[in-house]
């Protein structure tokens, strides 16, 4: 528990940092590493790109794999998290671009990308270290409550909370926000050899009670990494007010 968003994200961005310099890397050997989008890691992502910017860190061994985007919006939308992740951060870093992954909402045959998704999660050798974010409702990337616990990268149909809390980057105009995204299931970042949750603000007070303090429950998808063998909980003072 920190003070502050600020904080959090000053942390979160220095782990991901000390992460990766103790990693080792070799000629087939990258870090493997889980990003969310979402409002809550924006912080990390500006302290990254300073860092990058200072020398701190290089990411030119490293592999990403998103948790998920919106099915049936362009890849250059303004909101599509395809867009996001190089605004944010992708655009700012040494990266290479083939090391990107990010789940291709307008594939022709969604259910073969989300295969070939998860076949590529295993062939980079299974992902280091995976940061989520969640919604209100104690979602993980798009596994919204109900969500098996087991869950595979799939199609998702988002529920009404998760549309009108996404309405705000669609012109506060619900008929412009996807209705499907693509996702990374529970099963799949309980797959990662860690985990780091980012949650911050009040407004997710009552979802990280739900998460931590009762028990594993699919209503609550987030819940299921008390169970992960190393899984970290960071958040602010306000995100605490229900605990
Ligand atoms: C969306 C994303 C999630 C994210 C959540 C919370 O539903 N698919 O991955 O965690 O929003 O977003 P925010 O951080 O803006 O509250």
């Amino acid at each position: 528990i920190l003070e502050d968003s600020e904080r959090v994200a000053e942390w979160a961005a220095r782990y991901v940092i000390k992460r990766i310099n103790d990693f080792q890397p070799g000629p087939d050997k990258y870090f493997v590493l889980g990003l969310p989008t979402g409002s809550t890691p924006e912080g990390t992502y500006k302290k990254l790109v300073q860092y990058h910017m200072a020398g701190k860190i290089s990411f030119k061994y490293v592999k990403t794999f998103n948790m998920d985007e919106y099915v049936g919006i362009p890849r250059d939308h303004v909101q599509s998290y395809h867009t996001f992740m190089w605004e944010s951060l992708f655009k700012h870093i040494d990266i290479n671009p083939v090391n990107v992954h990010i789940l291709n909402g307008n594939a022709e045959d969604l259910e073969q990308e989300c295969l070939s998704y998860e076949k590529k999660i295993v062939e980079a050798g299974g992902i280091e270290l995976f940061i989520g974010g969640i919604g209100p409702d104690g979602h993980i990337a798009f596994n919204e409550p109900g969500s098996s616990l087991v869950s595979r990268t799939r199609v998702k149909t988002l529920n009404q909370e998760t549309i009108t809390a996404n309405a705000r980057f669609f012109n506060n105009d619900i008929s412009q926000v996807p209705k499907q995204a693509l996702t990374v299931g529970v099963g799949t970042v309980m797959e990662a050899r860690e985990v780091m949750v980012l949650i911050t603000g009040s407004h997710k007070a009552y979802a990280l009670h739900m998460a931590i303090e009762e028990g594993v429950n699919h209503m609550w998808t987030v819940s299921a990494f008390q169970q992960h063998k190393r899984t970290i909980m960071l958040c602010d003072e306000d995100a605490t007010l229900e605990l």
